[in-house]
This record gives structure tokens, C-alpha cells and sequence, in this order.
């Protein structure tokens, strides 16, 4: 019998979740499918009964059911507890076990660019629910927080003070405005805001100060986990002053060979992936 997979999200349309995995599952000739779960919030019990009953194999979970989905688990792994998200469950005989891929999406894409990632001194623009995926993914790794700088500098603050109690570590925080005041010497910059979705259109006047000139090069490296559009107006600014960037397709191809992994129990086809990922943009 075909196996099933899908992604939990609303909305679900635009994801680029089935081309990667359909891909991965056709290489490895495995007799799987990846569709869309596009559901409300009002309708994930009866979806969580349809899994069980289906036998839906397992599935992806983007916005807004990250947090959400988690009461309806059966076991949550240490990683997703600590992060408080779950992006990937796994029906093993009606047991509904959940994940976070997230964090080692975050982390592969930034190895890739940077090496090792202890002791690398970080600041992170965003405090939001995938900034904790981020941060989590570095602690781990025992890089440098410097600081969570933020829009609403109380998200930040309690962000900050939950992962510094979390790893015994200390993090600053702070807003977004007057970053030319402050001195930051730090070798990677990583943008977690939906500044970008949400208003895709910006003008060069609109952009934020995080991406002035003086801001962006205290940076060695600068990484943006939205991938549209690939190349944000952050990314641009770095590239233009020669710095090192990570755009966020590369850690959406990591999360998602970590899901194909955990489901399928096989190496993922990453270059496979990469290839049909690359050819959307
Ligand atoms: P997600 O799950 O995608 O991270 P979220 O939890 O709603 O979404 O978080 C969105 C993040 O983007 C927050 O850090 C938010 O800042 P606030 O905490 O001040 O709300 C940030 N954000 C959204 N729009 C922004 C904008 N126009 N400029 C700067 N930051 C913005």
C-alpha cells in the first residue's frame, strides 16, 4: 500500500514541501506520497482521528500549528519540548510521536557556509516562534548569543532570559531602533522576523536599520531563514559589502532531508533535493 505523508499548514498551497519529498521518495523508490493537510485549527482533532484511521504514515506541521499540534501527541522528543514546536510527527502504529527538524535545518545551513559553530559569536534579529528553533540549534552547538534584538524588545527579553536559564548562559536584548548607537562585533548575523512575507514590496526607504551598511558589517557571515524571496533585502546589503550569505532555502532543505530521514529511516537524496528545490527559484 502507498504510504501516506502530507504537510499540516494553513495556509498549505504554496509550500514547497511535496517537491522535495515526492522527489526524494521517487529516487529511493519508495511507494510513498506527499500532499496537503490544509486545515484550520477548529478542525485538527478530526484530522488527528483521519491519521490514526488512515494511517497516514506521518506528516510535516508549518504555520499555525506548530504549537498546537503538540496536545494531541502521544511522545514529544527533548528537542521539540525544549523548543516548544513541533514540524514533524511520525504515526508509528497509532503512536503520534513529534519532532523539530527546524533547529537542524538551522544548524546544517550554517555549517555548510561557517565550519564548526562552537564558540561563533551570534546576533539574532527576531524573537518570534522560529527564532526559538534557531537559537536552540546554536546553544546546542555552544555558539555565542550575543543578543536577541527585536521589534517588541519584551519578546526578546523573555526569550533571552528563557534560553540563558535553559543552557547557563548569559544573552543580552534589545530593539531594532538606534543599532548605530550600539557596538556589535560579531562573526554571524541570522534574521528571523516575517518582516519579509509580510511585506513583500518594501522600497529601499522602508527598509529597516538592520540593514544599513554600518549595521550589516560588523558581520562576518549573514544568514535569513525566509526563503521568499531568496535573495531578502538583508541578503542583498550583505552581498554587496562581500560578506558570506546563507539564504533560507538551505535550511528548508535541511529540515526537510531530516523529516524524510526520521520517517523513511534512509539517507535522504540531498542532492536530489537541492537540485529540484534550486530549479523554483
Ligand atoms: P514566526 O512563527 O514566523 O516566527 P511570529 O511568532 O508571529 O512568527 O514572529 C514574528 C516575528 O517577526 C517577531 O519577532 C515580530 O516582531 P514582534 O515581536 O515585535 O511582533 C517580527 N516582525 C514582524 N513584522 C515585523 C516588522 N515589520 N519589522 C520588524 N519585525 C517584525
Amino acid at each position: 500500500m502507498t504510504k501516506q505523508y502530507g504537510i499540516l499548514a494553513f495556509p498549505a498551497k504554496h509550500s514547497l514541501s511535496p517537491l522535495v519529498h515526492n522527489a526524494a521518495f521517487k529516487a529511493l523508490k519508495i511507494d510513498a506520497q506527499y500532499g496537503l493537510f490544509e486545515l484550520k485549527d477548529e478542525e485538527l482533532s478530526a484530522f488527528i482521528k483521519q491519521v490514526k484511521n488512515d494511517y497516514i504514515s506521518g506528516f510535516s506541521v508549518s504555520l499555525p500549528h506548530k504549537e498546537s499540534i503538540i496536545k494531541y501527541l502521544n511522545v514529544v522528543d527533548e528537542d521539540a519540548q525544549k523548543i516548544g514546536a513541533v514540524n514533524t510527527v511520525i504515526n508509528e502504529g497509532e503512536i503520534l510521536h513529534g519532532y523539530n527538524t527546524d533547529f537542524v535545518g538551522s544548524n546544517q545551513a550554517l555549517k555548510e557556509i561557517v565550519g564548526g559553530l562552537s564558540g561563533k559569536k551570534v546576533v539574532i534579529l527576531g524573537a518570534g516562534g522560529a527564532t526559538r528553533a534557531v537559537i536552540y540549534g546554536l546553544l546546542k552547538e555552544k555558539a555565542e548569543v550575543l543578543a536577541i534584538l527585536n521589534r517588541t524588545p519584551e519578546h526578546a527579553f523573555n526569550l533571552a532570559k528563557e534560553f540563558s536559564k535553559m543552557f547557563g548562559v548569559k544573552i543580552e536584548s534589545g530593539s531594532l531602533e538606534n543599532l548605530h548607537e550600539r557596538s556589535f562585533q560579531a562573526d554571524i548575523l541570522i534574521q528571523t522576523t516575517s518582516i519579509w512575507t509580510l511585506n513583500p514590496n518594501m522600497t529601499e526607504q522602508e527598509l529597516p536599520e538592520f540593514c544599513s551598511t554600518e549595521f550589516v558589517e560588523n558581520f562576518d557571515v549573514v544568514m535569513d531563514i525566509i526563503y521568499r524571496p531568496r535573495i531578502t533585502p538583508l541578503l542583498q546589503v550583505a552581498q554587496r559589502l562581500g560578506k558570506k550569505i546563507i539564504a533560507g532555502d538551505l535550511m528548508f532543505l535541511y529540515q526537510a532531508a531530516k523529516q524524510f530521514e526520521l520517517w523513511t529511516k534512509q539517507k535522504a537524496p540531498i542532492e536530489i533535493m537541492r537540485e529540484v528545490l534550486e530549479k523554483t527559484f
